[in-house]
């Protein structure tokens, strides 16, 4: 049985810079509150007429160039994402076209913030029953647009920002690669970190009224969503590890969903790691939700922070709620 094994990674920002006293100028905020609670200092966003799909396709060709394959190498689109182009199709639909990949299946994922980590887990069992060489998995959100950049949306707009990180996730024959993955969820939390429209049990599915409430933007009861996060990160980072007989202390580097600088802080001394052992880079690009984890981890890897051999886990939790983790060799 081949291993599933990253050989590619890519990852674009759009150039807009947002600052903390850009977004000051829009709602009642300032940089030491964003600072103090998230460790965010600023976030991209898109310009106007940019989607998701869009946003994705140089994070792709990084990916594809850094892994050495054409597009006639992939067997499948895997699209992570909470915030697609349209309600339908899927994002992974438009970017198979708009990059001209042959008429390969193109799968969006959506389980926000653990999408990436879920994507890896599909392609991971794609690659090791051979049914595929080569499987790409993308993280892509447009999140700017839904956020309410008033001081009504304030908890949740200063926290998430616009990227797309990708990989190619490839057979290989050598010990390195996909070790395990671990997917999670519980609904009943679905409302605590949610867009309620449009939705399919509203007749139509927006109206003036729901653009008047605010609706349409992402809601977050934030305190809830922490006390939750803190608790299942650490979980499911055991969970790998348990599995595959390691300890934290195995652990060269825990590439993290980006949610929140305090929630990573909490991850590492509930874990024991030093700082070396725990990634993140959330000071730049604030939470991108599913292209969080392909982003932070091709940082990364472009630092050297992973090396060949090294012990990598990525760990997520978000909206659902929905949480997971995949444990790799390098
Ligand atoms: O991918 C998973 C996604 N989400 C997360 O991981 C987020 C998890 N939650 C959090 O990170 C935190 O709950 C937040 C950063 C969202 C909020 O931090 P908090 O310490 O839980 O603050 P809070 O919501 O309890 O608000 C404290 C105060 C409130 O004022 P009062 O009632 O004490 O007067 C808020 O109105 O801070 C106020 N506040 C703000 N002030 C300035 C809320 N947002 C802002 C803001 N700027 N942007």
């Amino acid at each position: 049985m081949p291993n599933a094994k990253i050989s590619g990674i890519g990852f674009f920002v759009p150039p807009k810079v947002m600052t903390n006293e850009d977004l000051s100028q829009f709602m009642d905020t300032n940089d030491e509150w964003i600072q103090e609670r998230t460790g965010i200092q600023e976030r991209r966003y898109v310009e106007n007429g940019v989607s998701t799909s869009d946003l994705a396709i140089p994070a792709v060709e990084m990916a594809m160039d850094n892994a050495g394959l054409e597009k006639g190498d992939i067997g499948l689109i895997i699209f992570a994402t909470s915030t697609p182009d349209y309600y339908a199709p899927g994002s992974g639909c438009l970017l198979q076209e708009k990059m001209k990949f042959p008429t390969i299946g193109a799968l969006d994922i959506r389980v926000q913030c653990s999408g990436f980590v879920y994507g890896l887990s599909v392609a991971q069992q794609y690659i090791e029953n051979s049914i595929f060489k080569h499987v790409l998995v993308i993280g892509s959100e447009v999140q700017s647009t839904a956020m309410d950049l008033s001081t009504r949306g304030r908890d949740t707009a200063v926290i998430f920002g616009d990227g797309a990180g990708a990989v190619v996730v490839s057979a290989s024959k050598d010990d390195s690669g996909i070790l395990s993955t671990h997917l999670h969820s519980d609904g009943a939390y679905a409302k605590e970190l949610w867009v309620e429209a449009p939705s399919s049990g509203i007749s139509p599915r927006l109206n003036q009224e729901i653009l008047d409430d605010g609706k349409h933007f992402l809601k977050m009861n934030g305190r809830e969503v922490f006390r939750h996060a803190v608790t299942r990160f650490p979980e499911v980072i055991i969970e790998s590890l348990d599995s595959n007989g390691f300890s934290s202390e195995d652990i060269d580097l825990l590439v993290p969903h980006q949610a929140n600088i305090r929630i990573a802080q909490m991850i590492q001394k509930r874990l024991g790691l030093r700082d070396n052992q725990i990634y993140s880079n959330i000071h730049k690009y604030g939470n991108t939700t599913a292209a969080s984890v392909p982003i932070a981890l091709c940082e990364a890897v472009n630092e050297n922070k992973v090396k060949k051999g090294d012990l990598v886990v990525l760990a997520a939790f978000g909206s659902g709620f929905t949480w997971a983790s995949a444990i790799l060799r390098w």
